[in-house]
């Protein structure tokens, strides 16, 4: 797999949240717990946890979770997302969280990790190439 490198001092800080993230998480069904933190330009990192719900389609995944605290607390601008997934690979977000990180977080690095110290460096673009966006939505450019 490209871009897969060994864990390196960088991005230590957030990525030990996005671990602290996967105890947070709620997973009574799938056990498969997944962790996320999102660092701010202003400093600070949120971090989430998958929380499951008894009706499945309403899970709302670590990712989601996390990049929702910042905005509830006001932030902005993400600069970086990490997630940790219990996984052989590394795993890729699910497709309505690239959506989601690709408005919330549209110039971060996207941080991919698993527990066996594999990590891969992507960005919102790499992950959801054309993706519908505010711009669209823009009523200037309606056709
Ligand atoms: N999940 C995440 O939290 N993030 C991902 O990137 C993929 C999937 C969660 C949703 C569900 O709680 C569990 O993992 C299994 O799909």
């Amino acid at each position: 797999m490209n871009n897969v490198k060994a864990e390196t001092a960088d991005d230590n800080d957030l990525i030990a949240a996005a671990m602290e993230g996967r105890k947070r998480a709620y997973v009574p069904y799938s056990h498969f717990a997944v962790g996320a933190a999102v660092r701010t330009a202003s400093g600070q990192i949120f971090i989430g946890g998958n929380i499951e719900n008894a009706a499945y389609p309403l899970t709302v995944c670590a990712e989601r979770v996390a990049l929702f605290s910042a905005y509830a607390a006001g932030e902005r601008h993400i600069t970086a997302i990490a997630v940790v997934t219990p996984t052989d690979d590394v795993a890729s977000p699910c497709g309505a969280c690239r959506q989601v990180i690709f408005e919330l977080a549209t110039h971060s690095t996207v941080i991919l990790l698993n527990l066996k110290g594999m990590r891969r460096d992507t960005t919102p673009d790499i992950l959801l190439p054309h993706g519908f966006g505010p711009q669209q939505l823009d009523e200037s450019k309606r056709g």
